[in-house]
């Protein structure tokens, strides 16, 4: 038994068809456009020399600055990130803490306060830190500093990517 199609059923398959095809051929680009950039992976797990050596660290933290070059979705600073790290060693192993209070995100300094010597403190709300970035009970930080990935190699410290909690 044969199935006839109408002049009708083939003008709108066709034309249908057609349409789809041009639609997806402008969609398309779209889509990929909007979405690649996300599905790739990001670059930011490397380790970075920060230029000191394992010697210089002591049990008093220490700021270092690096510069992170990553490509995270769009973001792709071309001078990349200026990065920041409190660097010291506790109990034999090297800490590297991120300096972003954990409050609101203003800069932590060590004892940069005289009435709080020996601690984190952070200028915007009085919050303070211990030497190991445990967020001081009773300042408006709710969790300690995050920290950074470290190792040791050739004897350098290197700093990989931060530590979220
Ligand atoms: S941002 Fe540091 S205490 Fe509020």
């Amino acid at each position: 038994m044969s199935k006839k199609v109408s002049r009708r059923q083939f003008l709108t398959y066709t034309l249908g068809g057609t349409g789809a095809f041009l639609a997806s051929g402008v969609l398309f680009p779209m889509v990929r456009f909007v979405a690649d950039p996300l599905l790739r992976k990001g670059e930011g797990g490397e380790f970075h020399d920060v230029g000191l050596s394992v010697d210089e660290i002591t049990d008093t933290p220490k700021e270092v600055r690096f510069t992170v070059h990553r490509k995270d979705g769009w973001y792709n600073p071309p001078k990349g990130e200026q990065m920041t790290a409190w660097v010291l060693k506790l109990n034999g192993e090297f800490v590297a803490l991120s300096p972003v209070c954990k409050h609101l995100g203003c800069t932590v300094n060590w004892n940069s306060n005289p009435q709080f010597k020996n601690q984190f403190f952070c200028p915007c709300h009085f919050g303070r830190y211990t030497k190991d970035g445990t967020n001081v009970p009773g300042t408006p930080p709710s969790a300690p500093l995050d920290r950074y990935e470290t190792k040791v190699q050739d004897g350098k410290l290197l700093i990989g990517p931060l530590i979220k909690k």
